[in-house]
């Protein structure tokens, strides 16, 4: 299973843990159109899916990941923790975009706590922010050997805005919880994937989780991370080209969109301004791809798509052609046990592509760093 990335939330010296890492969390991914729940019950045999729920946002609440509308979201989270009858107060969640710096750097080899005060110092010459305004962290990656320098050790160093930081702990506190973990989204559906799949090591696998505000995009090579990035763009854009070229409000733009009803437009007319929006998404993605391949030698074998627009008729296939790569939809839970009783397996199938996120979140534990 894949390397449990940092949490952000604080970098400490491998401290007593006050509070048992066995104390349960329940996962909560603030995305742009939905809040989604997921609660898993880590067993002997794996992992068993206890809640999934979802809580949908109008749009304008969340723009380019910036919470807009504070009270819309708390209200979202609460109702969603009522529905799911969720008593457990300490969550997981995730940040993303551009309050979030990725940055992959080279030191010499040295012990966790020598690091921490290494990172601290030299941070500042990795990220465009001041050090005074960003919480720190850092993961040590597992780069195989003979990919590796003789004496460097690769750490993936993350920093988060602190001004990201207090808008979920005040959002999250307001609505009765209590943060945990803060991750980021590029690293819950790389620790979702490792739960679910397995990978030669020849293989480069672009994970991808598009969704309705943003894109991202975490490419594994010898089954570690080589490269993040998070694009504004996602369904909202196919939303927002329907109404302007079709003069419709947002509910009848999403309704074309999912082919459920055409109100007096031609299905061919949607079908157009759907194409194009998908060719300006495959060139975003493609312009990051190209930067990865700027820095690497490794073709990429397969594009794993997640998030909700995976499930936009013939989004595959498109991407398939347009990024000339194999494209599989991205299936969290795949190894998860949905007790069909509770969980109708349709249901999950449908939604599951939309959870990548989510599911990689409900893995972690409290207190990990
Ligand atoms: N069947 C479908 N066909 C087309 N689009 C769909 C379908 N189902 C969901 N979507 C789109 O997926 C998007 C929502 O996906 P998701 O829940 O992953 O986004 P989010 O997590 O709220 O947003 P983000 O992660 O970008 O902040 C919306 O734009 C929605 O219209
Ligand atoms: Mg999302």
């Amino acid at each position: 299973m894949g390397r449990m990335a940092g949490n952000i939330l604080h970098i400490s010296k491998g401290e007593k843990k006050l509070l048992s890492n066995r104390m349960p969390v329940v996962a909560i991914d603030i995305g742009t159109n939905f809040i989604k729940l997921v609660h898993l019950q880590a067993k002997r045999r794996g992992h068993e899916l206890l809640s999934y729920g979802t809580m949908p946002l109008p749009p304008g609440v969340i723009e380019e990941g910036a919470i807009v509308d504070p009270d819309v979201v708390i209200q979202a989270v609460k109702d969603l923790m009522k529905i799911e009858k969720i008593g457990i107060k300490n969550v997981v969640t995730a940040v993303s975009g551009t309050s979030v710096i990725i940055k992959k750097i080279k030191v010499p080899p040295m012990s966790e706590n020598e690091l921490i005060d290494a990172i601290q110092f030299e941070a500042g010459q990795y990220i465009p922010f001041d050090i005074e305004d960003v919480n720190l962290d850092f993961v040590v990656m597992e780069t195989p050997n003979d990919q590796r320098e003789a004496d460097q050790m690769d750490v993936l160093l993350v920093a988060v805005t602190k001004e990201k930081m207090n808008e979920l702990t005040t959002i999250l506190s307001r609505a009765g919880l209590k943060v945990a973990v803060v991750d980021v989204d590029v690293f819950a559906i790389e620790n979702a994937f490792g739960l679910n799949y397995t990978v030669s090591p020849d293989d480069t696998i672009a994970l991808m989780d598009i969704g309705a505000g943003v894109t991202n995009i975490n490419i594994l090579e010898y089954g570690i991370s080589a490269f993040t990035r998070d694009i504004y763009f996602g369904g909202m854009k196919y939303n927002e080209a329907i109404m302007q070229q079709l003069d419709v409000d947002y509910e009848t733009a999403e309704k074309l969109k999912l082919g459920n009803e055409t109100n007096g437009h031609s299905s061919a007319e949607v079908y157009d301004i759907i194409n194009s929006v998908t060719n300006e998404l495959s060139m975003e993605i493609n312009r990051a791809l190209e930067v990865f391949r700027g820095s690497s030698e490794a073709p990429i074998t397969k594009i794993m798509l997640g998030g909700g627009c995976a499930r936009m008729m013939g989004l595959d296939q498109a991407l398939a052609t347009n990024l000339e790569t194999q494209v599989e939809i991205f299936n969290p839970f795949q190894t998860i046990r949905c007790n069909p009783k509770v969980f109708d397996p349709e249901y999950i199938e449908y939604m599951a592509p939309s959870a990548a996120v989510g599911v990689g979140l409900a893995l972690r534990r409290f207190g990990d760093r």
